[in-house]
């Protein structure tokens, strides 16, 4: 459903320098597959998102949703890769119009893309408030009237609202209240339920979140992924030091011992001048001198099942 391949994104700074927000990331998800997509602020996974969609352009590699090259398309090409593939983003209120009433906003994409009007309309609208457990008492109010959860309900019924068959859910959930990140979390995890073909890239710097929603997590740190596999190996046997270093900050379930804290020190680098070698070498505390400083890892297999870029995994199998 969604081929990431070798994706790049840079942005220029200046004259010969530029932030190299995505830098060689590949990802497939397979139809009614949910992947997450997590990693420190500044990962570059919003940048993956967005140029998954053709939010943004590209600066190199290829982008396929169904099998279509989407990579360069223009007007109506990307006009219909938008009408089945949405995005929803962390902060619920900046994505709707303070003026519109949230009938209008909801109806916005069903006005846009086809031609139900009229009583039809008003029927859809209500059908995907209920559906997102909004009565019918919101249709005429404006975002100022809602709650953050509820706006964010909002954006999800008119991100459901043309059918899509891609959701790219960018941290849906961080600018909520925890109470309310919870029903969210419900829902969507209902939502898949009801939509088992429905295909999600799940954007989140909270691991746990990830747990909940994904069958597969891809772990990306300083434009590039370092490590992918299912939830559940990457959960129970992490090998990249990186991954092992956020597991360890992620508190467990009751009644499990919580191994060896390995605490990352200092700031993700600036990806305008990432480090040389593997991009995590400064800050990684098993990090081999002369080798990892020097040299960038390769994706390998893992005896875990998972696909990893470390220098160590080659150096344990020796
Ligand atoms: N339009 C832009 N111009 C210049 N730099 C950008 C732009 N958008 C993002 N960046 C930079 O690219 C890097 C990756 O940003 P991105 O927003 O993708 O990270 P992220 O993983 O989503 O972080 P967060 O968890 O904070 O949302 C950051 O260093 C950011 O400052
Ligand atoms: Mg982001």
């Amino acid at each position: 459903m969604l081929e990431i391949e070798d994706l790049k994104v840079h942005f220029p700074i200046g004259r010969d320098s530029a932030v190299r927000a995505v830098d060689g990331i590949s990802l497939s998800l397979g139809a009614g597959e949910r992947v997450g997509l997590v990693g420190e602020s500044g990962s570059g996974k919003s940048t993956v998102g967005k140029a998954a969609l053709r939010l943004l352009s590209p600066t190199s590699g290829r982008i396929k949703i169904a099998g279509v090259d989407i990579t360069k398309a223009q007007g109506k090409a990307l006009r219909h890769v938008r009408r089945k593939a949405q995005m929803i983003f962390q902060d619920p209120h900046s994505s709707l119009n303070p003026r519109m009433t949230i009938f209008r906003s909801v109806a916005e994409p069903l006005i846009l893309h086809t031609r139900i009007r009229g009583r039809a309309l008003n029927g859809q609208v209500a059908a995907l408030l209920e559906r997102v457990g909004l009565p019918g008492q919101f249709l005429h109010r404006f975002p100022h009237e809602l709650s953050g959860g509820q706006k964010q309900r909002v954006c999800i019924a008119r991100a459901l609202a043309l059918d899509p068959t891609l959701l790219v859910l960018d941290e849906p959930t961080s600018a909520l209240d925890v109470s309310v990140q919870a029903q969210i979390l419900e829902f969507l995890k209902e939502l898949h339920g009801q939509r088992p073909d429905m295909t999600s890239l799940f954007i989140s710097h909270d691991l746990a979140v990830v747990r909940f929603l994904c069958s597969r997590v891809a772990v990306m740190y300083l434009g590039r992924i370092v490590e992918e596999g299912t939830t559940e190996q990457v959960f129970a046997a992490p090998q990249h030091p990186y991954t092992r270093a956020l597991l360890s900050a992620v508190p467990l379930p009751q009644g499990r011992q919580s191994g060896n804290r390995i605490r990352l020190t200092g700031d993700i680098p600036s990806p305008a001048n990432p480090p040389s070698g593997c991009p995590f070498h400064p800050r990684c505390p098993e990090a081999i001198a002369g080798v990892c400083d020097v040299m960038e890892p390769v994706f390998e297999q893992s005896g875990a099942g998972t696909s990893v870029r470390c220098h160590l995994l080659t150096r344990n199998a020796a």
